[in-house]
């Protein structure tokens, strides 16, 4: 495969990602640009059951389109969510959608510790999974999981991040994910290691 004639587009329309991805892929070399940018409006039905099957629906979906219009791109997508432990891992692939779309995370943060009322601290564990799905012009297709490990706090701290940050608390820095810079957050978190995973396969897919 041609590094010149290849370029990545990332399954998103969240701003806040396409940033991340951007810094942690600048070193490729390659050009990088949002489902927009490169002009590609799909509704995308994520109906799978685990991270991976819906980062690869969106990852495929899109390279098909890509591929029918005679381009070439590698495509990628993430998938990721909140699991508690104690809840027997809700709201997991759900977190976008838990209690609604449209309710704001005020009300599904403050949902989940009130589902934890009374739960001592070593039964607060959780974490946020991410998984990169990416495919290649010749078909190729992986995926990339990661997790970060936290528990769940017992109020909102912090105003930093998004969704479900304020209320996951990192015992080993003190805080929540909602008090770190998005610099350091994103040199631990779970999507930061996952796409850092996978720029290493793109480096070995494509030979760079
Ligand atoms: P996705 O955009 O379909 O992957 O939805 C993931 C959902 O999981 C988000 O809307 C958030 O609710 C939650 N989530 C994923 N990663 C994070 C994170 O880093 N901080 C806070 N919430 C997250």
């Amino acid at each position: 495969m041609n590094k010149d004639d290849t370029r990545i587009i990332f399954a998103t329309g969240n701003s806040g990602k396409m940033r991340e991805i951007r810094m942690i892929m600048a070193d490729l070399g390659l050009e990088i640009c949002s489902m927009k940018e490169a002009g590609i409006e799909l509704e995308i039905v994520e109906n799978g059951t685990s991270f991976e099957e819906n980062a690869m629906i969106k990852a495929a979906a899109i390279a098909r389109e890509v591929k029918r219009r005679g381009g070439h791109a590698v495509v990628l997508a993430d998938d990721s969510g909140l699991e508690v432990d104690y809840l027997n891992k809700e709201p997991g692939i759900y977190s976008a959608r838990y209690m609604g779309e449209d309710t704001s995370y005020t009300v599904k943060n403050a949902n989940i510790i009130s589902r934890l009322a009374g739960v001592p601290d070593e039964k607060r564990t959780a974490r946020f999974v991410c998984v990169i799905a990416a495919v290649f012009t010749d078909g190729a297709s992986y995926s990339r999981r990661a997790v970060i490990e936290g528990r769940i706090g017992y109020e909102e701290k912090g105003e930093n991040g998004f969704g479900y940050d304020p209320i996951f608390y990192l015992p080993e820095y003190g805080c929540s994910s909602a008090e770190l810079s998005s610099e350091e957050k994103n040199r631990i978190s779970h999507r930061g290691k996952a796409l850092e995973a996978m720029k290493e396969v793109i480096r070995e897919e494509m030979g760079l």
